[in-house]
């Protein structure tokens, strides 16, 4: 018997035929008008040395001014300005997103520049990581910052690439769909940039450095992106001024020797920029953020948090079992934590408490020694003072004495004049 699973698995899949129309068809049509009411998001992230041409390009790609004064260079080291703009096309709306790095290149150690711009990306990916983990997620209106396509601004030296660009790349491109530009093409003559072109190539080939690369497996873009994958890094040239060339308002830049027409294909690539970028791949750069980029920052992220679908044996895993084990494993560091902490605190309780009894018994040594100290002081003036007394007292017995011998004498002294008064009127 056949169910309504075992209608869409495997080998017992069969195909009914219709005897009427149904309706299905239509899914297409549904999901069209879905995306186009929930409207599109894009992030595109700028790099590139100052004065490149980042902000005009930007205008001249998407036909608007984007507000934006340039921005300060006197910052110690990279910095990176976001923007976010509502932009409508027929009835598409488009939340565009501009990121444009601020001062790379400037500084005179060059060693971190990359950082800032990792660390903007793994952010954009860490807070979707965040809100799909959440339990109430709301991702359908979410706004995904995550960025889409970085478009790397190579400086028209018609040399080769600097080892900043290249170092920068390097690490970038497992993080983002990097899109290498020649800026200013207008400042490198024809046969130079064929051969500029091929020099970047090279280099970025031997350097292992993986640049998005249109794809070719839907045939409906197959040629031309495979013609255009050819055309790789796009050389080309910005400007928001309007210039009349024949009977038409173009845009150009013009010099005293003639004029570039920035959308003439002779003369740069920013047609081809354009139509690869938004015409063509803007739907797969989204795709390819999401299922090659993102995914990859959330499998590392995963698997860091310690989570894993398979067991050592090789047998699936359950996000329930990891939860489990990563919870067992917790409680039992817990419980480890716990005891040493108990441990210290019973070991630091018994130093506490000899040191305190050390304390004490110096204490009580040296209440003794000022005891001691002190009755040998007492003893001493004690002696002192019996001495003393015993002098007073000596002195006053000397004292009585020699009163006593005066007294004797004073009284001998008057009966002797008595005597001799006596004598002296005999003698009369
Ligand atoms: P910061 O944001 O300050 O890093 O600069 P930026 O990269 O955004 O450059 P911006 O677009 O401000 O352009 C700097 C200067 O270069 C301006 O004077 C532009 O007119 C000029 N410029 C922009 N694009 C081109 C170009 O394709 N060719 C030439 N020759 N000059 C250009
Ligand atoms: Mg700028």
């Amino acid at each position: 018997m056949w169910g309504p699973a075992s209608i869409f698995q495997g080998e017992g899949c069969r195909t009914v035929p219709l005897s009427g129309h149904v309706g299905f068809d239509s899914l297409p049509d549904q999901l069209v008008n879905k995306s186009v009411n929930h409207g599109f998001c894009f992030n595109i992230l700028c790099v590139g040395e100052t004065g490149l041409g980042k902000s005009t390009l930007m205008d001249t790609l998407f036909n608007t001014k984007f507000e934006g004064d340039p921005a300060s260079h006197s910052q110690p080291g990279v910095q990176l300005k976001s923007s976010t703009y509502d932009l409508q096309e027929s009835n598409v709306n488009l939340k565009l997103t501009v990121v444009s790095t601020m001062g790379f290149g400037d500084q005179i150690n060059k060693e971190d520049s990359y950082k800032p711009i990792v660390e903007f990306i793994d952010a954009q990916f860490e807070a979707y990581l965040q809100e799909e983990l959440k339990i109430k997620r709301v991702l359908h209106n979410y706004h995904d910052t995550r960025i889409h396509a970085c478009l790397y601004f190579i400086a028209p030296t018609g040399h080769s690439l600097k080892s900043l660009d290249l170092v920068t790349m390097k690490k970038l491109d497992s993080k983002v769909n990097i899109i290498p530009i020649i800026a200013k093409s207008d400042a490198i003559s024809k046969s130079e940039l064929t051969k500029f072109k091929i020099k970047i190539t090279s280099e970025l080939v031997s350097n292992g450095v993986q640049i998005y690369q249109f794809p070719t497996d839907d045939e409906s873009v197959a040629e031309i992106n495979g013609t255009m994958n050819a055309h790789l890094p796009f050389a080309v040239t910005g400007s928001t001024e309007e210039l009349k060339i024949g009977n038409k308002m173009m845009k150009a830049r013009q010099y005293p020797w003639g004029t570039v027409q920035v959308e003439n294909e002779a003369h740069c690539d920013f047609v081809k920029l354009r139509e690869m970028l938004i015409r063509v791949n803007m739907e797969d750069l989204r795709e390819q953020t999401h299922t090659h980029h993102y995914e990859l920052y959330r499998r590392c992220k995963l698997e860091e948090m310690g989570f894993k679908d398979t067991d050592p044996d090789s047998k699936p895993f359950s996000l329930q079992e990891t939860y489990e084990a990563k919870r067992n494993e917790f409680l039992g560091e817990l419980q480890k934590k716990e005891e040493a902490m108990r441990q210290m605190f019973v070991q630091r309780v018994k130093e506490k408490e000899a040191e305190l009894k050390e304390a004490e018994k110096e204490l009580h040594e040296k209440f003794d020694r000022l005891k001691k100290l002190h009755q040998d002081e007492k003893k001493k003036l004690e002696d002192k003072k019996k001495s003393l007394d015993d002098e007073v007292n000596a002195f006053k017995q000397r004292k009585t004495a020699a009163e006593l011998l005066q007294s004797q004498a004073q009284q001998a002294g008057g009966s002797q004049t008595i005597k001799r008064d006596k004598e002296r009127k005999n003698f009369f």
